[in-house]
């Protein structure tokens, strides 16, 4: 006897999982994109940003205040931190640019060849063509706002990487 409930059940379960999967057909699928759409729609609909115009936009304020490369941006180019960067922050955001890629024929990051005969020059020399530029090398590697301090620290950075 419980042996054919069991079994009965089991039938009953197939049928079910039968009519389920014949309720995905596109029909449904069609069905449930319309709901869907419907509740994106009535969302985007009701929802708007809290505050006044005002506060929204000052709220937008520092990515509309993005500083674009190449453009001189000042003192408004300075990073998040307020602290000095690191040297191998001020590689990463501004001499990376040239160094890691070689574009105007830029003495390649950490290659040997390139930057022993510039350090046989003294770090001084470095520091000073990196701050007055040096060719195609803009002055302050383009990091307008870079401190001294900040600029002999990448140098530094770099130069510590030669092998
Ligand atoms: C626009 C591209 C560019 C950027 C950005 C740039 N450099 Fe350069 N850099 C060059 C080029 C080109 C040279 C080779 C100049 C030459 O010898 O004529 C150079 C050379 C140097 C030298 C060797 C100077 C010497 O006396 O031989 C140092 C040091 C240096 N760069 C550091 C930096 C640092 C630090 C930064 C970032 C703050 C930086 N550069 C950003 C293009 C760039």
């Amino acid at each position: 006897m419980k042996s054919t409930k069991r079994l009965m059940s089991a039938a009953a379960l197939s049928t079910f999982a039968l009519s389920t999967s014949a309720l995905s057909t596109s029909a449904f699928k069609a069905y449930a994109l319309c709901a869907l759409l419907g509740l994106t729609l009535s969302a985007s609909a009701e929802v708007v940003p809290p505050g006044s115009a005002d506060e929204i936009r000052e709220r937008l304020e520092p990515f509309g205040a993005l500083c674009r490369a190449g453009s001189d941006c000042g003192q408004t180019a300075a990073p998040v931190s307020s602290g000095p960067q690191s040297g191998e922050d001020v590689y990463n955001q501004f001499c990376f640019a040239c160094h890691a890629t070689g574009a105007s024929n830029a003495p390649l990051f950490a290659d040997s060849e390139a930057w022993q005969p510039r350090i046989a020059k003294g770090m001084e020399v470095l520091v000073g063509s990196t701050l007055n530029g040096l060719g195609l090398m803009p002055p302050r590697g383009a990091c307008m706002s870079c401190s001294d301090d900040e600029l002999g620290a990448a140098v530094q950075f770099m130069v510590d990487q030669v092998p």
